[in-house]
């Protein structure tokens, strides 16, 4: 595995191996089991596999958790190695946004509600993130996970009105064996919080339930949540990007915010 750190070494890395395709999954390290499946799909589809870990200051608010978001670039660099990855991407803030950089993209409307409106400004680091490792690496596909499901959509609007040349993955949430979506985050819950934090996708199960059976899937999953006095919810809402409609739900537990969400219905 090659270890880049700036623009001009992905691409000297990558120079040569071109005439196969590229395969391209962007996180933020912290790796965990999620982001393996991504790693796992982008090995088997593709001839190059680059990964990028950087954790992008432009998608964080103010006042989120940018400073205590768990690194660990010894680990991760093991978790790409193990996965087969041929170039991993860590670069340094600079590097994507150098002294004097200023150009921003903004997914209007799919960036708009529910994860959009809680984390003003989120959407516009992730585009804007994705655009910039898009052209840096070139990739022929990029993988995302479901886990984030507005943000999959908001690149794949991206892509699809920039009629940028490659093609998006969107794999499905991995989870815990108790059901708890796996997530970098999930490293600030004590045990008592974790525990707490079933909660949420226990309210997502009964939303699905409840909407298979014809009624309102937010208004059960938003009466489930009111039963776990350790969740304070955020928003319970359905939503349809991409002919997916997905119940999606956001909580605190503590200090933490999570989210999850389970897909309704997929165009047919
Ligand atoms: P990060 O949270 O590190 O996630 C990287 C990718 O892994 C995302 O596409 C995310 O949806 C996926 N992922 C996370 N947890 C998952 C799970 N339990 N199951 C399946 N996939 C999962 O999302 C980001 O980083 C950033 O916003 C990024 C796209 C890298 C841009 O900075």
């Amino acid at each position: 595995m090659i270890v880049t750190r700036t623009t001009a070494d992905v691409r000297d890395a990558l120079g040569g191996g071109r005439d196969g395709t590229v395969g391209l999954v962007p996180t933020m390290g912290a790796l965990h089991a999620g982001h393996a499946s991504l790693l796992q799909a982008a090995r088997a589809e593709c001839d190059t596999v680059v990964a990028s870990v950087f954790v992008n200051p432009a998608q964080f608010a103010p006042a989120e958790d940018l400073d205590r978001y768990p690194r660990d670039e010894a680990a991760d660099l093991g978790a790409l190695e193990d996965a087969g990855v041929d170039v991993a991407f860590l670069p340094a803030p600079q590097a994507i946004y150098p002294p004097g950089y200023q150009t921003w993209v903004d997914v209007t409307e799919v960036g708009r509600g529910l994860e959009g409106d809680a984390r003003p400004g989120h959407f516009r680091g992730v585009a804007t993130v994705c655009l910039r490792l898009f052209l840096i690496v070139e990739p022929d596909r990029a993988y995302f996970g479901q886990k984030d499901a507005q943000q999959a959509a908001v690149v794949e609007r991206l892509v699809r009105d920039l009629e940028l040349p490659l093609a998006i993955r969107v794999l499905p949430i991995v989870r815990d064996a108790d059901g708890l979506a796996l997530s970098s985050r999930n490293a600030y819950l004590s045990a008592d919080e974790r525990r707490a934090a079933l909660g949420l996708p226990r309210a997502l199960d009964a939303g699905e339930r409840a909407w298979l059976v014809g009624r309102d899937a937010a208004e059960a999953a938003r009466e489930e949540l009111a039963a776990e006095p350790g969740l304070v919810p955020d928003y319970v809402e359905v939503a349809e990007w991409d002919g997916r409609r997905v119940l999606a739900a956001a909580v605190r537990v503590g200090g933490t915010r999570l989210i999850d969400n389970v897909v309704l219905e997929e165009a047919g």
